[in-house]
């Protein structure tokens, strides 16, 4: 599907975006092994989080979704599943679901589309080798297809690799069916949804600075009813097209707030946006949700290095909209895991840049921008990566001929209705 967004000036939005995908995976995965049901509420509809749920339902959870509400009851005992389990796109996915399978005691496999195959899996088959988990894979190990066997697993200490939430949460899961402790060494500040909804399960995980642990055994209790907030990436895309439209105002209701996730509110700050965020309380278990509002201003460039990356790894295509269109040097740093995005993020990102005529500098862990007020606009490819699918739309915006986006269909892995939103907005 080839999306034609004309040059238009103003852009309009006010009101909730869908769930959170981080948050909704952890959610059905959570709810399927814990006693009692669950209601999930506001949970993200996508390709990404249906491939999720049907995960758990080739585990036996009993599911019904009426709309964003979706009701999951556990199994009395996860069924072996007779098909590869398809994660489809979703990084996330695939790795969590790794670590929470390599305890279960029966076989699976874990596979995807073309581009998850490419993506580096010895990041989490290594810690949880480290467990005893038994787990077999392409290259050693190192893509998918991965085979999951039945093993005993035991607590250890494992020191993080890399800066990663989904890493962290594998093991955290896998921790969960081990006997004794396990616990978790050079923690760097990443989302930290595993936790927290782990928390509300009943779960115990002890975080002292940079260490966690977790004793295995422990049965996880349904909350009974969970809430998903807004996404905050989903949201990235309204608030960046409002910050640069030449007439634009954004206000996101209910959108989550996870310290963890929140770096592109302080970047479009930098960058000199107007910006104001109300932001409900934060009480380390529930994820903190608030509005946050942007209106139109003239924007600068940014520098944004490698500890700030975290928490705005999945916001880098839009900030590289932003840059586009911001007056001055955008320079990003320590982003060496875009390549193994969805796509080579940083090249995609190249491609887009150069489709509307923006000078884009490919760095190896990141990119240097020299923005102008307005591109000349033209044709981008997906590449059948959603974050560059809505990227492009934000560059619409401050186009001259109009931005053309092949593969655009790709947007629904995370956000389904992303492009009748965005037009509906921009006026
Ligand atoms: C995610 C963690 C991040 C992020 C991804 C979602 C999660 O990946 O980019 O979109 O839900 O845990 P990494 O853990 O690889 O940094």
């Amino acid at each position: 599907m080839r999306v034609s967004l004309g040059p238009r000036r103003g852009f309009h939005f006010a009101g909730p975006v869908p769930g959170d995908k981080s948050v909704t995976h952890r959610a059905y995965l959570l709810a399927t092994r814990a006693s009692g049901e669950t209601l999930i509420r506001g949970a993200l509809r996508s390709r990404d989080t249906d491939a999720t749920l049907a995960v758990c339902r080739a585990l036996g959870a009993d599911v019904r979704v009426d709309g964003q509400d979706v009701r999951l009851a556990p199994p009395t005992q996860f069924q072996e599943p007779s098909a590869p389990l398809d994660c489809e796109n979703a990084g996330t996915l695939i790795r969590l679901a790794t670590g929470y399978l390599a305890g279960a005691g029966l076989f699976a496999v874990l596979t995807g589309d073309d581009s998850l195959r490419a993506r580096p899996m010895r990041r989490v088959v290594e810690p949880l080798r480290l467990l005893g988990a038994r787990i077999e894979g392409r290259d050693q190990g190192a893509r998918a297809p991965l085979a999951v066997l039945p093993a005993q697993l035991a607590g250890c200490t494992i020191s993080l690799p890399l800066p990663s939430a989904q890493v962290k949460s594998a093991v955290m899961l896998a921790a969960l069916d081990a006997a004794g402790e396990t616990v978790l060494l050079d923690l760097m500040p990443t989302r930290d949804h595993t936790e927290r909804m782990l928390r509300q399960f009943g779960a115990r995980v002890d975080i002292q600075g940079d260490r966690a642990s977790i004793v295995g055994g422990q049965q996880l209790v349904s909350p009974g009813r969970l809430d998903v907030p807004g996404d905050i990436s989903h949201a990235a895309f309204l608030l960046a097209s409002a910050a640069l439209s030449e007439r634009g105002e954004a206000r996101v209701t209910g959108v989550g707030l996870n310290p963890g996730r929140t770096g592109i509110l302080a970047v479009l700050r930098r960058m000199g946006a107007r910006i104001e965020v109300s932001a409900g309380e934060d009480d380390g278990v529930i994820e903190p949700s608030g509005e946050v509002l942007v209106q139109q201003s003239d924007l600068a460039g940014v520098e944004i290095g490698p500890d700030e990356v975290p928490s705005l790894i999945d916001e880098l295509p839009v900030i590289a909209a932003l840059a586009l269109c911001a007056e001055g040097v955008t320079t990003v740093h320590g982003a060496g895991e875009l390549r193994v995005k969805e796509t080579d993020r940083i090249a995609a990102l190249r491609q887009m840049a150069e489709g509307v005529g923006g000078d884009f500098e490919e760095l190896a862990d990141g990119f240097r921008i020299r923005g102008k007020r307005n591109v000349q606009g033209g044709l981008v490819q997906s590449l059948g990566d959603h974050r560059i699918a809505m990227a492009a739309a934000v560059l619409s915006l401050r186009s001259r001929e109009g931005v053309e986006i092949a593969d655009a269909e790709a947007a629904a892995v995370s956000f389904p209705r992303f492009f009748d939103l965005f037009e509906a907005a921009s006026v």
